[in-house]
């Protein structure tokens, strides 16, 4: 597998020659043959990957001037789904994620920001998640429980017969490093909270991003105290 932030650093560090490619963005030296053919490598598999060829079926769930927002649910047909999963494999290669399954996988939506040039350029999966993750973290909870006793409180939250308010975790949030900085990772959120629950807006403090990076941070602090 190919670290493509850590060609970026490496590139960084040495500021030599450094090329940012103007399709895929990476880093490299174009001067390093070993850089020359990592970036050959990289640079046609990921531009396959976020090409978007259209499809006859597709769920606009937002329009701009410079692209589309289109939402891909699990049981969408199967090039729906494969292109979803292309491009979290993508956005999970760049955050440093391996193979790390979703929580709930079969309730997961994932937001594509497709450009006017056919790429996905950014990509958000929203997944419900519920209030015992909050109530699990009260003060009460002791640093002594057995693991017997938090399954057997975690158990009893689940199986709670009163209605839990469903929130919104965002689970992967990733724009294409060519495209940042242009607002679609705020126009990608908006998005979600209309949408999300069918007949309501979620509040800011209704979403949560789940284990953020620090561009992940900074852009959560900027969006929530707007
Ligand atoms: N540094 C400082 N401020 C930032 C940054 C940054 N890197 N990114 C966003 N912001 C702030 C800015 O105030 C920005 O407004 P401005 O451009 O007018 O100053 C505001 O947030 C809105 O930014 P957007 O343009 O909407 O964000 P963008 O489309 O660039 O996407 C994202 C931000 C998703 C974090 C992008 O940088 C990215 O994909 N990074 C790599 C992957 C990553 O780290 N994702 C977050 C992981 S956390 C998770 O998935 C739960
Ligand atoms: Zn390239």
């Amino acid at each position: 597998k190919l670290d493509h932030d850590q060609l970026i650093i490496d590139a960084g560090q040495k500021q030599f020659g450094a090329t940012t490619c103007s399709s895929c963005g990476m880093v490299y030296s174009a001067d390093n043959p070993e850089d020359n053919f990592q970036h050959t490598q990289f640079h046609q598999q990921f531009l396959d990957s976020i090409r978007y060829v259209g499809w006859k079926k597709e769920r606009v769930v937002a329009e701009f001037w410079d692209g589309k927002i289109i939402l891909v649910l699990p049981d969408d047909p199967k090039y729906a789904v494969r292109k979803a999963e292309e491009v979290r494999r993508i956005a999970d290669n760049e955050l440093g994620f391996q193979q790390v399954t979703l929580s709930r996988p079969t309730q997961a939506k994932t937001f594509l920001f497709i450009n006017t040039d056919r790429l996905v350029v950014g990509c958000l999966i929203a997944e419900p998640i519920r209030l015992a993750y909050r109530v699990l973290e009260q003060p009460d909870h002791k640093k002594d429980m057995t693991k017997d006793d938090f399954m057997e409180r975690h158990r009893a939250w689940c199986c709670s017969t009163t209605p839990e308010q469903a929130l919104c975790g965002i689970s992967r949030i990733w724009v294409f490093s060519l495209a940042r900085r242009q607002g679609i990772a705020t126009r990608m959120l908006d998005t979600v909270r209309s949408t999300f629950m069918f007949g309501s807006y979620l509040s800011k403090d209704e979403i949560a991003f789940s284990d953020p990076t620090p561009d992940g941070k900074l852009f959560a602090t900027k969006y929530c105290n707007t």
